[in-house]
């Protein structure tokens, strides 16, 4: 008997959870961070979508909406533990370093209102991805944290943000951007007729001086291109590093199962390091009926009872088949199953999730 996810727990300093949407991977990055944190390690939860009472108690309810750490006061009795949180908010990220960036507040909003900024900024393919990543490597390259769990948006995204700091490349590359950093008097010997119009569209459509704006902004990116590359390549090695650990999560849905397991061909491909992979919102069997039964039954609630047990054990086979395949890609990782509870969003609702996690398994 082992418990698949124990050296994870102690050991790790990176815990990446990832997986289709809805499936429990908040739930799980929580339970797993607050486990630690009652080992006695300085955790830090990053989420990205939480349900609202799960933010709560947590203490990152959106009003309070802040980019630091805060401190989950009294999650643990542990006097070495201590858990925080910090909402990730990948979609202003970008928008963000703009802001901080752009120098006074009415110049940084002209530039976030534009259109033409707003379309470029979402042609940046893995820009935003990007600095959530940059954010990570912040927390990380702090050191007040033993542990970093990091829970990703839906599967699709969870790629592209495993991607970012590869992608970064092309991110420089994008033709728009190149254009935009040229030097002056290059910029104005654009010869590239698709560029030229492009251009002139943008000045067309926003005025000159918004359009200079931009082109200063993205100028200033282009400074930090040298630093961004070299954090970029830190961390993609952090994200495959010995300390870090990937735990899969799925449900026992077919749909959910499909979409798990390209998730782990694609993590086993990018050698990321998967350790766990968690089916939760498992139906538990439902006990055996000893006595025989009977053959045919007026309609009524014992007829009601009799089909909504055959049912259900009808549901539990299914999962079990859906978990099989989940088993077949897995690389040989321990799978461990999670049942539905009833309230898993407070902190005593976390500690049954980590209590079914960190349970002991056979397999492994
Ligand atoms: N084992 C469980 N039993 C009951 N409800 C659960 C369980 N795991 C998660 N939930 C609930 O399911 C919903 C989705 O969970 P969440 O962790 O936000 O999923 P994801 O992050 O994968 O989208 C939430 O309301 C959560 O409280
Ligand atoms: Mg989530």
């Amino acid at each position: 008997m082992t418990i698949a996810l124990d050296s994870v727990l102690h050991d790790a300093a990176l815990l990446v959870t990832c997986g289709p949407g809805g499936v429990g991977k908040t739930t799980t990055a929580a339970a797993l961070a607050l486990a630690a944190a009652d080992a006695g390690r300085r955790v830090i939860v990053v989420t990205v979508d939480p349900a609202r009472r799960l933010a709560d108690t947590l203490g990152i309810d959106g009003s309070a909406r802040s980019h630091d750490p805060s401190e989950v006061i009294g999650a643990t009795t542990n006097p070495n533990g201590s858990l925080w949180a910090l909402m990730l908010d990948a979609e202003s990220t970008f928008d963000r370093m703009i802001t901080d960036r752009a120098g006074d507040e009415q110049r940084a909003k002209a530039i976030l209102a534009n259109p033409i900024y707003r379309s470029i900024a979402g042609s940046l393919g893995g820009a935003q991805e990007y600095m959530a990543i940059e954010r990570l490597h912040q927390l990380w390259s702090s050191g007040e944290f033993d542990l970093i769990v990091i829970d990703t948006p839906p599967s699709r995204h969870a790629i592209d943000l495993l991607g970012a700091p590869d992608r970064l490349v092309t991110f420089f590359s994008h033709p728009v951007y190149r254009i935009l950093t040229m030097p002056g008097r290059s910029f104005a010997r654009v010869t590239n007729a698709g560029s030229a119009t492009f251009l002139w569209a943008v000045r067309k459509l926003a005025g000159p001086k918004v359009v200079e704006d931009i082109i200063e902004f993205f100028r200033s990116l282009s400074s930090m291109e040298a630093g961004l590359r070299q954090r970029a390549a830190e961390a993609a090695a952090l994200l495959r590093g010995p300390d870090t650990a990937f735990v899969l999560v799925s449900s026992p849905r077919a749909e959910a199962i499909d979409e798990a397991t390209h998730l782990a061909e694609a993590l086993l491909a990018g050698k990321f390091p998967l350790r766990a992979t968690v089916v939760n919102l498992v139906h538990p069997t439902p006990l055996a009926i000893d006595a025989p039964i009977p053959a045919h039954l007026e309609p009524g609630p014992l007829a009601d009872q009799f089909e909504l047990h055959r049912e259900l054990t009808e549901l539990v086979a299914d999962e079990s088949r859906e978990m099989a395949r989940l088993d077949e890609v897995g690389g040989g990782v321990p799978i461990i199953d999670v049942p539905l509870l009833d309230d898993v969003q407070d902190l005593a609702g976390l500690r049954a999730v980590g209590e079914h996690l960190l349970r002991p398994t056979t397999s492994a």
